[in-house]
């Protein structure tokens, strides 16, 4: 019996290993960090040509604050550099950028700039969705409490308030550098979601990778709990 070829219309990613990248050539981590940002734009770039929906990045977790403040600091300068370069890219390909997370809490001027940019990017296509002071225990939370505030709190009404309530369905979570955990990225989107941990620095992450990794997904069996 062959086995059915599924595309993946929804794939997230752990970018892990920046700073491995970084030490290991005896650079700062903030080069680590900036070459991270050259493998999302190239990543973002190749979507032209792939059938995925929606990817969604995990750039900075709601515990990503505990970091040294500088470390802190050259991330959120690298977001204002990334979304000033790329925007008009971004609406040339269709690229249509969400933010999931509870981006208002960054500084004033990020804010703007992501809001300019999900505002000139809402007729996209295909949707590049970051994850931005994002916690997945956070996330259902607050979901569970405007459930509350609007009726009976079943699991598909939390799934109504989670950030990614119109998105795909997750198929493929993919973490990068070897490490093996969820650290509270889309905990509930996870549930029946594939997941694929590849031993690569993040910064060394291609397009050719993700291709592989859809490929692999496409023979996988999934059964959904079922037999
Ligand atoms: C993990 O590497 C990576 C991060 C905490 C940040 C991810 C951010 C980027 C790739 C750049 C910003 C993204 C955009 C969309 C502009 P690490 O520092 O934890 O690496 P380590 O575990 O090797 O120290």
């Amino acid at each position: 019996m062959t086995t059915p070829i599924i595309r993946a219309r929804h794939v997230a990613i752990i970018m892990d290993g920046n700073g491995r990248w970084a030490k290991k050539r005896h650079l700062p981590r903030v080069v680590g960090h900036q070459r991270g940002v050259e493998a999302v734009r190239k990543l973002v770039r190749s979507l032209k040509d792939s059938d995925l929906e929606c990817l969604t990045l995990y750039a900075f977790s709601s515990e990503n604050w505990r970091r040294p403040e500088d470390e802190v600091d050259d991330l959120m300068d690298l977001m204002r550099k990334f979304i000033r370069s790329d925007l008009e890219e971004f609406v040339e390909n269709g690229v249509r950028l969400r933010i999931v997370g509870d981006y208002q809490a960054l500084a004033p001027d990020i804010v703007d700039l992501l809001e300019n940019a999900l505002d000139r990017t809402s007729q996209g296509t295909r949707t590049v969705a970051v994850a931005l002071n994002y916690g997945g225990q956070q996330e259902i939370a607050r979901a569970a409490r405007l459930a509350a505030e609007a009726g009976p709190v079943t699991a598909e009404a939390i799934e109504s308030h989670l950030f990614t309530a119109d998105l795909p369905p997750l198929d493929l979570l993919i973490r990068t550098s070897g490490e093996v955990r969820l650290s509270n990225f889309l905990l509930w989107q996870a549930a029946y979601a594939e997941m694929l941990f590849l031993d690569v620095l993040w910064p060394d992450f291609t397009p050719a990778h993700l291709a592989d990794a859809l490929d692999q997904f496409a023979v996988r069996e999934r059964r959904y709990g079922g037999r």
